[in-house]
This record gives C-alpha cells, structure tokens and sequence, in this order.
C-alpha cells in the first residue's frame, strides 16, 4: 500500500477514504474477480455532505485500492439539488434490461438520488465511470424514503428491490389510512418497471435482503432482512413477500458504532460478506473521518435464544497473521492474571478461550476492559478527557461454560466477536493504551477459571 495510507492515525486493516468524510458501504459486488466497494464520500471536506459514490477494489477484501469518485450528483434541467445517496449494485447476465453493449454487460447501480429518486447508472468499464440511464428515475420512494438494495431472484427470474419508505399509505384493519415506515418490497422483470409488493414495518434505512442456511441443519434456509441499525426479522421469502417467523432481534450490541452494514451481491463460494460502517468513531488529525469496519461472514445459527445472525471476521484474516503468540490451559485463580505482551501501535487480531469457573472473568485488551459474570457482559470506556470510567451492561454473557473472544484492534476500534460471532460489539478506543492482553480473576472471591488458550497475532497490513 502507499504511503499516503500510513499516517499515524490511520487505522492500518479497515478501510478508510484518502481524504474526506465517509459512510455507508454502497454497492458491495463481486464481479469479475473484483471486491467492490463504493461507499458514501464528501470528496471536499471533513463533514457529510456532497454525497458522491466513492470508489475501491479489492481482490482479498483486506487491501484496497482506492479509485476516483464513481457517481455524482446529477444537476440537469429539472434537478437543482441532488446527493448520491445509498444503494446496490448489480450484473445483468441475462440481458433482461437490454444494456448489455458490444457484448459487455455493465456494472448496474441502483441508488437514491435525492434530487429525483430509485436511479440507475452504468459502467460498461468494471466499475470505474458511470453514465446515467436517460428513463431515471425508475422509482419513486414514499415519503422521505431511501436506500434501494437490489438483486436477481432467480426462481422467479425477477428482480427484487428492497427500499426504505418513510412514508407509505396504508389501509388500517380500523379502515384509517395512515403513513406508515417500512422496508417496501417491489420487483421488476428488467430494472425499469417497478411494482409494489409488500413490506415489513419496524425498520430505519439502509435494508438488506438475503437468504442462509440454517448451521448444522442442512438443507435448511431461511431469509434475513435487515436495517441499518442491525435490527433484523428471520423467515421465509417467497419472492414477493416476507412472511416472519422471528420478529425484530439485534446483532450487534454497541452504543451505535455498527452502522449501514450491507452485504456483497455474487460473492464467490456462496459465502454472505458484509461490511459495516465504523459510525462516529473518529480519527482525529487525519485527512479523512469515519472509516469501514472489517468485513465479516455471515452465518445463521440456532441458538436457545432464537436464530442468531453471527459475523465472524472473514478468514482470509490469518493471512496477514505474523509474530504470533499462543499459551493454553492456564488456571487463573483470585487476583492473578495471565498476559501476552504486544505493541499496542500495531493492529492485533486476538482469539481467547476460556473455561469458567467460578470467578467472574476480566479481559483486559490493551487496556479496554471487558467483564464476564454469569448474567452480563460488562464494558469499561475511559470516559473522554478524564480518567473515569464507565462501567456498563452490554450484552447478555454466553451462557456456555466454554466461551470464545475473538478481537480486531486497530486505530481506535475494537471489535469483538464472542462464540464465533452470537454477540458483536464495537467500540471506540482511543484512549492509552498498555501494551498487554490480560485474563484477571477478580480479587474479591477465592474462585477461578481456566483460559484454555490464547493467541494473540500481529497484523502485517
Ligand atoms: C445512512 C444514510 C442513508 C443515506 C446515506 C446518506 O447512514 O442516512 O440512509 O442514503 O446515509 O449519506
């Protein structure tokens, strides 16, 4: 990578723009052995603003390449205002739209322009530059309505668009008409003509839309719809219509940091990639603000809560692995501890496995704390220019005896991953750093636990 990605704030193993503010990944697709990922940019300032698709390539979903602004706003007769909001993008294999030129079927976005609604834009070279469809907008949301994800639903061998409306007018079972916020569901036969099917209720912007097996049930699928806070519903989707068999649950914990998550269309091997916006954790002094946070792999499990959406960082992580360290089964009775030092300036991916015993479990990640009783999970934050701390419930803790915390850290975030991804949690942390990963069994009882392992690895970016 060059340079000009090694500032000293920069965070080294998450995607951030050279210069400007950043949010939601935008039109994450696999294609032609390419990782796109585009991406909500203020190419001229620091601020939001100015919605521009920003543009970077990937072959291995670790090193980006970042490449010029791929969609404008549009100012033409009509349009005096307009911003590229959020949406997908997409291939046409089939030609079902007609755009298919010289024998190349271009990269389709479809996206939320503000100043007209649902637009496509094409690329006919691999994603690069985009030219307007001339018959936008192909749809207009309701009400203040955004962020159209898109994709080809081959059993019926149309179209699906899932959009955020904000604003859609429905008969009551009382008979009143009211406004109501919902994910809409429209299909189409050819990207153009748009009809309305249903929608699910509950939801705030940036939806997606994706069907997983069931782990360890094989044969067994179920679809996902999300939003952009990571509230989710899990049933089935017959192409027109979700029928919900578990109502709105959430996948990760945190105060907010986890934002607009989208997930890849066409990614190879069936795998379900998705990448989350890293929102309102700062970079201070940078040329750029917010950044992406690392992409992880979805999975559906069965759990005695309930169906569990569960990222996990993908693997192709351990590549980057070097300096690795690893100690196993070390009993850590009242008031010890067990440690590995690292260099806290580096970025580490961090896996702990522990049994428990009796004492409540402290893990400390560089000086982060984290708390495991029997009920809770409990987060310390160095409050912001002051040595207190607060202390909170997060998350319920796993209520199995062996546990796992997996960790990415890198500039200023964290992320953990607990039971290969039942809980996710992420956080800013850009207070000081001690140069160690500790397991401590507080001092207070007489009791302990077992950590059955922990590694703790650079990563080489
Ligand atoms: C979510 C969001 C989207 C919108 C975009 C604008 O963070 O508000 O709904 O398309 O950001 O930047």
């Amino acid at each position: 990578q060059d340079s000009v990605y090694r500032e000293k704030g920069r965070p080294q193993v998450h995607f951030s723009a050279q210069r400007g503010w950043l949010n939601d990944p935008n039109g994450l697709l696999y294609e032609d052995g390419e990782y796109h990922l585009y991406f909500q940019h203020n190419p001229y300032g620091w601020p939001w603003g100015n919605m521009h698709w920003g543009h970077a390539v990937s072959t291995d979903l670790l090193h980006w390449k970042q490449l010029k602004e791929a969609i404008y706003p549009v100012i033409k007769e009509g349009v005096t205002d307009d911003a590229a909001f959020s949406g997908t993008a997409v291939v046409d294999p089939e030609n079902t739209a007609g755009f298919r030129k010289n024998g190349v079927d271009p990269i389709i976005a479809v996206y939320t322009s503000t100043g007209r609604g649902e637009c496509l834009q094409l690329s006919y070279d691999k994603g690069r530059t985009f030219t307007d469809y001339e018959g936008n907008p192909v749809l207009k949301h309701q009400g203040e309505g955004r962020d159209p994800k898109v994709f080809w639903y081959d059993l019926d061998k149309h179209w699906v668009m899932v959009v955020w409306d904000a604003g859609m007018p429905k008969k009551l079972s009382n008979g009143d008409q009211a406004m109501v916020r919902e994910h809409s569901i429209y299909t189409s036969p050819d990207l153009k003509r748009w009809t309305y099917q249903s929608g699910v209720a509950g939801f705030f912007e940036c939806p997606d839309l994706f069907e997983l097996p069931v782990e360890g049930k094989s044969g067994v699928k179920k679809w996902v719809m999300y939003d952009a806070s990571g509230k989710y519903v899990v049933g089935d989707f017959d192409g027109k219509k979700f029928n919900i068999e578990q109502h709105l649950t959430r996948y990760e914990h945190g105060g907010g940091y986890f934002y607009a998550a989208q997930t890849f269309n066409n990614a190879p091997n069936g795998r379900r990639v998705q990448i989350g916006w890293g929102r309102d954790i700062t970079h201070p002094g940078m040329p750029f603000n917010q950044a992406m946070l690392f992409p992880t792999a979805l999975t559906l499990r069965m759990t005695t809560d309930g169906y569990r959406l569960c990222p996990t960082p993908v693997n192709e992580i351990n590549s980057l692995h070097k300096n690795s360290k690893v100690l196993e089964n070390r009993v850590v009775t009242a008031g010890e501890n067990v440690s590995l030092p690292v260099n806290p300036d580096t970025p580490l991916h961090v896996i702990a496995e522990f049994e428990r015993g009796d004492a409540p479990i402290v893990f400390r990640m560089l000086g982060y704390e984290m708390r495991f009783d029997n009920e809770w999970i409990f987060s310390t934050t160095p409050l912001q220019g002051s040595d207190q701390r607060d202390t909170q419930p997060v998350m319920y803790a796993p209520k199995s005896d062996l546990f796992k915390i997996e960790v990415i850290a890198d500039k200023n975030i964290l992320e953990f991953f607990i039971n290969d991804g039942e809980l996710y949690y992420v956080v800013p942390f850009n207070g000081k750093k001690t140069g160690k990963i500790e397991a401590v069994a507080s001092r207070d009882v007489s009791r302990k636990f077992i950590v059955k392992r922990l590694e703790v690895h650079e990563l080489n970016p």
